[in-house]
């Protein structure tokens, strides 16, 4: 199969964008085979933006302000995205939700990366959530968009310890390190077409995924 050069990436980015420099990162390196075509933030001063700009990629700010509600303005944020033509859409630390109307037509080209082991500790403060659980086990998740927050299909996930003493600042940047090249190796799947959603859950080789993908400590999926 011909590498997949061609494979176009659009990022939702609300925020620091650490995420998208990792995948920024990889394709210059020659590790990922794929191009970014455009970041995408509801914030224009978004780190993430910049970083898009220093990689000569097209950065685009949108303000919900200026819309008259969450589905007016969802449909100019994807107005925007489609006029991008991407394969693929990540949602890489987004903060706004997205309305089923805008998520529904596009959710088997659309993932999302979520700073938990899901389905445990949905929605915000995941790193919170974890240490007032006793966990002994956090990570993160990527997985299809759908309408339900955080509870779409799970492709691939990367587990860390908790350790005795942690706060939300060691355990978030313990979690991070591994979010980048979680992010990159499922991209990488998914660029070469390795992983699909289909009615029953995700794919991988053609074939129902029984459980999420793990990222081993070599950055390869177990
Ligand atoms: C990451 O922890 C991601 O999992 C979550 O938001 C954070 C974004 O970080 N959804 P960054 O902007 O990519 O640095």
């Amino acid at each position: 199969m011909p590498a997949p050069a061609s494979f176009r990436i659009a990022v939702l980015a609300s925020g620091r964008g650490s995420n998208l420099q990792a995948l920024l990162d990889a394709i210059a390196a020659g590790a990922l085979d794929a191009q970014v075509v455009g970041v995408f933030s509801d914030r224009a001063q978004a780190p993430a933006l910049g970083r898009a700009r220093d990689a000569g990629i097209p950065a685009h700010a949108l303000s919900p302000r200026g819309h008259a509600s969450r589905d007016a303005f969802d449909a100019a944020l994807f107005d925007a995205v489609d006029a991008s033509a991407p394969d693929l859409i990540i949602c890489a630390g987004y903060m706004r939700l997205l309305g089923d109307a805008v998520v529904a037509p596009r959710s088997v080209r659309m993932i999302n990366i979520h700073p938990s082991l899901l389905p445990d500790f949905k929605g915000l403060h995941t790193h919170r959530q974890a240490l007032a659980a006793g966990a002994t086990r956090h990570g993160a998740s990527v997985h299809f968009v759908t309408a339900d927050l955080d509870g779409g299909p799970v492709i691939a996930q990367a587990a860390v310890p908790v350790l005795e003493g942690d706060d939300e600042a060691s355990l978030s940047a313990r979690v991070l390190e591994r979010e980048h090249p979680l992010l990159v190796e499922t991209v990488r799947l998914l660029a070469w077409r390795r992983i699909a959603l289909g009615d029953d859950g995700v794919h991988f080789d053609g074939r129902p995924l029984q459980a999420p993908l793990q990222l081993a400590a070599n950055n390869r999926f177990a």
